[in-house]
């Protein structure tokens, strides 16, 4: 079957073929899917470069984020049927709860075989039902970025209507968090690098715009932009080089979550204004199938639809992982396999 194969780190260490052994029929428990549709994280390129997991075993089929149609489930299987839309989950293993190393060690696309091929087997537990409303690309979008923004925004930042936001960027996770927050009724202040892409955020609800390399100390400019008062609430993607920005954008009692690694993994950081601002710095490592299985709720009850980027063709990964690379782009960088 059609595959793509990551057979040493780097971008030309990925190989697309068409005679990967065919997929087995699904064992009790499992289901196969007919894979249709798969979606780029930052974390795709991590992986495919060695950085995000040096020891990881090679070959693998990389990508977290798919979509397909279940074909055939194994025995005992009650939760799918044939038929049926699903979308991969980033950790198949963790269901719900609290995380724990157990839950985190199987990762779609890292240490588990991942997207990029014809068709997927895996316990039935690992796919979650796709919105109906939404094409099989833009579900392929919701397993990493969408369900990394909704715990951020939804469970751990507890943000509701009149909270006030700050969003760095407008990549995968940004966007969507943009979209959870104006669905709940937020403030939003946006963070970017260009004009043009302050403008996307604006046409998805934003309500302050500012251009962080024409304004590199941002953070005073988002707590004038809240009426003085700060945010209450940050979805923090860059990490160890806007952190101290960010604390100095935020309300006393923030909740900060540290989702994204885009500016380093390490940095000096006024501790002081943690402890005096009471602020909550929170890590994020995407959520679990209970979380997934919500937000798809709500996104469905809402007709929410993702903002694709780019759509490439299934012989053109590496052309996609050039252009996350070169982060020119906004929204979702998709794979369609019919192309
Ligand atoms: N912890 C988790 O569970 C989790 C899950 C998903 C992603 N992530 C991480 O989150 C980050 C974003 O992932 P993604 O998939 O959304 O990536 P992406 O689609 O490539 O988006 C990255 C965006 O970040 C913005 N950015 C870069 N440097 C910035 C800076 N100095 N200040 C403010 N914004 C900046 C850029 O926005 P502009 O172009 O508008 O400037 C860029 O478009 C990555 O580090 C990724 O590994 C973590």
């Amino acid at each position: 079957m059609r595959a793509v194969l990551l057979e040493r780190f780097g971008l030309d260490g990925l190989r697309e073929t068409r005679d990967a052994p065919a997929a087995r029929e699904p064992a009790t428990g499992e289901v196969r899917v007919r894979m249709t549709a798969a979606s780029l994280n930052y974390h795709d390129l991590a992986t495919v470069l060695g950085m995000a997991n040096p020891k990881m075993p090679l070959p693998q089929v990389p990508l977290s984020d798919g979509a397909g149609v279940v074909e055939a489930v194994g025995e005992g299987v009650t939760s799918l049927r044939p038929g049926q839309r699903v979308t991969t989950s980033f950790f198949p293993a963790w269901q719900a709860g609290a995380p724990g190393l157990a839950k985190l060690r199987q990762v779609t696309g890292e240490t588990v075989p991942g997207a990029m091929q014809a068709q997927l087997v895996a316990p039935a537990s690992a796919f979650v039902p796709a919105p109906e409303h939404l094409s099989d690309i833009e579900a392929a979008t919701l397993p990493c970025a969408a369900l990394t923004a909704w715990r951020a925004v939804v469970d751990e930042g507890q943000v509701r209507a009149g909270s006030r936001v700050l969003i760095q960027g407008t990549g995968g996770v940004s966007l969507f968090a943009l979209q959870f927050a104006h669905m709940l009724g937020a403030e939003t202040v946006v963070i970017s690098s260009s004009d043009e892409k302050l403008a996307l955020a604006e046409s998805l609800g934003a309500s302050h715009l500012i251009n962080y390399k024409a304004q590199p100390r941002w953070g005073r400019a988002v707590r004038e932009a809240c009426g003085g008062e700060g945010v209450d609430m940050v979805v923090e993607v860059g990490g160890a080089g806007t952190l101290p920005e960010s604390l100095n954008a935020v309300a006393i009692g923030a909740h900060i979550s540290m989702i994204g690694v885009l500016t380093g993994v390490a940095s000096m950081v006024p501790t002081a204004k943690i402890m005096a601002m009471n602020v909550t710095v929170r890590g994020i490592t995407v959520g679990h199938r209970e979380q997934f299985e919500a937000m798809n709720r709500a996104i469905a009850l809402q007709g929410l639809r993702p903002v694709i980027g780019e759509v490439f063709g299934f012989a053109e990964l590496g052309k996609a992982l050039t252009t996350m690379q070169a982060a020119t782009h906004t929204g979702k960088l998709c794979i369609d396999f019919d192309r």
